[in-house]
């Protein structure tokens, strides 16, 4: 089973104007090449080692399903402290995977698996809320970040820390904690050595919105019984439609070619692109796929040092949900957008609608229709809808949502983000934008090293408050 893209929407022979045409692409290929050539020599020289993922996790999958099995029983829940990257992915995959009620299932239908928590934010009532709804010592806290120093994730740490501490002793509450993190950078892997607690690494050159396929995403997984070899395999068979003879022809490599369309549709003012799965279970993709996007496409400079200020703003919707409050907009506004179904051929479940009301016409028809026929029909009317306005859209289709194709799902994004930040000439994979927030935050808060960013916060023009009304 294999994913698959349809871009005719996106041509001009299909919706006019607004749309791509062959001879543009042509004229492309040049820049293709390069950025073909790109992606193989940052591949080799491994600038690009979450590509090796597929191939390289043998033994953590292993080491992975020994824990689960060790400690599956000891908890009800497992809890995930991250933000960015080291949350999006979990809750992404645990949500397209696993039964959408999961954690209000009893335990034996969730084959015995804890629940899942992913507490991806440092609201002030989301701990304690959460404290509230669950027995906090009979949970494993995962505690993941990259960069091993995330304020967010390391405060979430240290208050369940010393809340375990003060519950089940230190020795207790050495075997609620596990971490995630770098093999030496930051403070998490000093802090889970010192303190003894389990450990898995990401590896140091994979960044954080590109690690869902290392521990970071594999071990919630696992913790929830989902298929993590099958997660892998899906990655490992888009990496072999992207490379070898695929590699080069982009009317064959799909997710190169979603990026040149989405270039080619900033170069024309397409300055958004909305993801709009038409499946519940896909919503939290569209999640994870926003940072991915916006996080590594929006750039001030180009590899050049040029300014440049590039990017395409995602945003996230939900077919049909969002008929109902956004398609008048794409329909009808401006043309900035690209709409990205994302369907399914299979859903996991069939119901169908009673012929209750068979008289009255307006409702008879619904009669003996099933909601998947329904809702597939309302993405097919969409589709036309918006390709009867002109309007550039695609549709990426999973055969099932299964462990393999989310795998292929998720390799195909990070893939085709990967080669639209070569067509656009930046580094798709820094984020000095964030930086910039993150280092404001230390520095309000007195951290040592700051000192120089506090001057400068604090030398910075006071609000007016004539315009605070
Ligand atoms: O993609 C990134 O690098 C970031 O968005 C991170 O995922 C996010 O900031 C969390 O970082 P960390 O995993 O280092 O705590």
């Amino acid at each position: 089973m294999t994913m698959r893209m349809d871009f005719n929407n996106m041509l001009k022979e299909r919706i006019g104007a607004q749309g791509i045409s062959l001879e543009s692409i042509e004229k492309l290929n040049h820049q293709i090449a390069k950025a073909n050539k790109a992606m193989v020599d940052k591949r080799t020289a491994g600038k690009m080692a979450w590509r090796d993922l597929p191939y390289n996790q043998k033994e953590v999958v292993t080491e992975i399903e020994q824990y689960v099995n060790e400690m599956k029983n000891e908890i009800d829940a497992f809890v995930v402290l991250g933000i960015g990257g080291s949350a999006l992915g979990p809750m992404a995959v645990q949500q397209a995977l696993n039964h959408p009620f999961y954690n209000e299932l009893p335990r034996e239908k969730r084959n015995g698996f804890p629940k899942l928590y992913v507490l991806d934010n440092v609201d002030p009532e989301r701990l304690v809320y959460f404290f509230q709804t669950v027995d906090p010592t009979r949970c494993l806290y995962n505690v993941i970040s990259k960069s091993g120093s995330t304020s967010e994730t390391m405060s979430q740490f240290m208050i369940v820390q010393k809340l375990l501490e003060e519950k089940l002793g230190k020795e207790g509450a050495k075997k609620r904690i596990v971490c995630t993190t770098d093999a030496s950078s930051g403070n998490l892997i000093t802090i889970a050595k010192g303190e003894g607690y389990k450990y898995f690494i990401i590896p140091s050159a994979v960044g954080g919105r590109f690690s869902e396929l290392t521990p970071v995403g594999l071990l919630p997984a696992a913790f929830c019984g989902l298929d993590i070899k099958g997660l892998l395999e899906g990655a490992a068979q888009m990496d072999a439609l992207t490379k070898g003879e695929g590699q080069d022809d982009i009317f064959k490599n799909s997710p190169h070619m979603f990026a040149l369309l989405h270039y080619m549709g900033m170069m024309t003012g397409k300055n958004i692109t909305v993801v709009m799965p038409y499946a519940d279970s896909l919503k939290f993709i569209s999640d994870w796929f926003a940072q991915l996007w916006g996080e590594s496409l929006g750039k001030q400079f180009d590899n050049e040092g040029n300014i440049v200020n590039v990017g395409q703003t995602p945003v996230k919707a939900l077919g049909v949900t969002d008929q109902h409050s956004q398609v008048q907009l794409y329909a009808e506004g401006p043309y900035d957008k690209i709409v990205v179904f994302v369907g399914v051929d299979e859903y996991r479940e069939t119901i169908t609608i009673p012929k209750t009301y068979a008289d009255m016409p307006s409702l008879g028809f619904l009669g003996g229709v099933t909601h998947n026929d329904l809702i597939k029909t309302e993405q097919a009317a969409t589709e036309y809808a918006l390709t009867k306005a002109g309007r550039m859209n695609m549709t990426l289709t999973l055969p099932k949502v299964t462990a393999q194709t989310l795998g292929q799902l998720l390799y195909f994004f990070e893939v085709a983000t990967a080669f639209a930040g070569e067509l656009l000439n930046i580094d798709a994979f820094d984020q000095p934008g964030v930086e910039e927030g993150k280092n404001a935050t230390y520095a309000m808060f007195g951290r040592p090293g700051y000192e120089e960013k506090k001057a400068e916060l604090e030398a910075a023009p006071a609000k007016d408050s004539q315009y605070i009304i």
